[in-house]
């Protein structure tokens, strides 16, 4: 039995099987629709989603299983104390995989220990969150045509960012790849991420303004400032507008940038650059129904 609790628990050859279904399923729906017909997903989200949830609730449908769970702790045996390795195992009673997303950083590594179905982490805190990841690649490959031979810029919340964090990871066991991370100083991506990056002897430069770098990259990945990371309401109100994408620096970018962002986003891009087509964060949401697909199928154990 196999979970996903970090990205880097697939080798590249997995991901790139896990990249080929997803694009044989966008292709061919029909021989897809009853692999998983009889199967349960549990998505048991202690914490919001929009994307993760629907598109993972969305993903098992459209493989002809069936879904249940809760979207809130508060709606959970979570609000009357129940630890999240006693939630898993009763859940794994009633479902053939759970979906996990969890505020606790390591709470999957905890919930897998025990549970006894596949359990996939769908956030957890500021640390990973591998689905996301896997989405990333799979919009990386269809807009740039290529995983290796990138430079990639980072900005906004790169310190608390799971994304960021998930991506970086993925990416870094890819050829020539470059990392232009862009934050404001209280916001820079973790050390254990540097660490990983030297020790991978990845290229990677951080800078504060977007302005002088944009002009230089194949990718921008966006992302939120976000409120439920911060501990004082001040300074998230400081740092929360430090970066918005807005048609000028749209101008500077190269014609063929691919810009990302894995949502929700509040005002870090301007609603004005989203008919751009260099905008691929809405076809970024679409594209991780499908390697969520591909996912539930490996880790289930069924082919088409
Ligand atoms: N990208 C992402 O994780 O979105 P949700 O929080 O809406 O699931």
């Amino acid at each position: 039995m196999r979970h996903l609790i970090d990205i880097l628990d697939l080798t590249i050859e997995e991901i790139d099987q896990l990249i080929e279904t997803a694009e044989d399923i966008m292709a061919n729906p029909a021989k897809y629709a009853h692999v998983c017909d009889g199967k349960k997903l549990a998505t048991l989200f202690f914490e919001p989603s929009t994307r993760t949830r629907l598109s993972f609730e969305a993903a098992m449908m459209e493989l002809g299983g069936n879904v249940l769970g809760f979207s809130e702790a508060s709606s959970s045996s979570a609000s009357k104390g129940e630890s999240v390795c006693d939630t898993v195992q009763v859940v794994g009673c009633y479902a053939d995989i759970i979906a996990m997303r969890h505020p606790k950083e390591g709470a999957p590594v905890a919930a897998a220990s025990v549970c006894p179905v596949p359990i996939i982490n769908a956030g957890d805190g500021g640390h990973n969150h591998p689905t996301q990841t896997l989405t990333d690649l799979l919009t990386i490959r269809k807009e740039k045509g290529r995983l290796n031979q990138l430079v990639i810029g980072l900005c906004g919340d790169l310190q608390f960012g799971r994304t960021v964090h998930s991506l970086i990871n993925a990416m870094s066991r890819y050829k020539s790849i470059r990392f232009v991370l862009i934050s404001p100083n209280e916001l820079k991506v973790p050390e254990y991420i540097k660490e990983n990056m030297h020790r991978d002897k990845v290229s990677y430069m951080e800078v504060e303004r977007l302005e002088d770098v944009i002009g230089t990259l194949d990718i921008l990945y966006m992302t939120r400032v976000q409120r439920e990371r911060f501990f004082n309401e001040a300074d998230y109100v400081r740092l929360k507008d430090s970066y918005i994408l807005d048609t000028e620096k749209m101008k500077m970018a190269r014609k063929d940038l691919c810009v990302m962002h894995p949502l929700p986003r509040v005002n870090e891009i301007s609603r004005a650059v989203d008919s751009d087509p260099r905008a691929a964060y809405f076809r970024q949401a679409m594209y991780g129904k499908y390697i969520r697909e591909a996912l539930i199928m490996k880790l289930l154990g069924v082919e088409a």
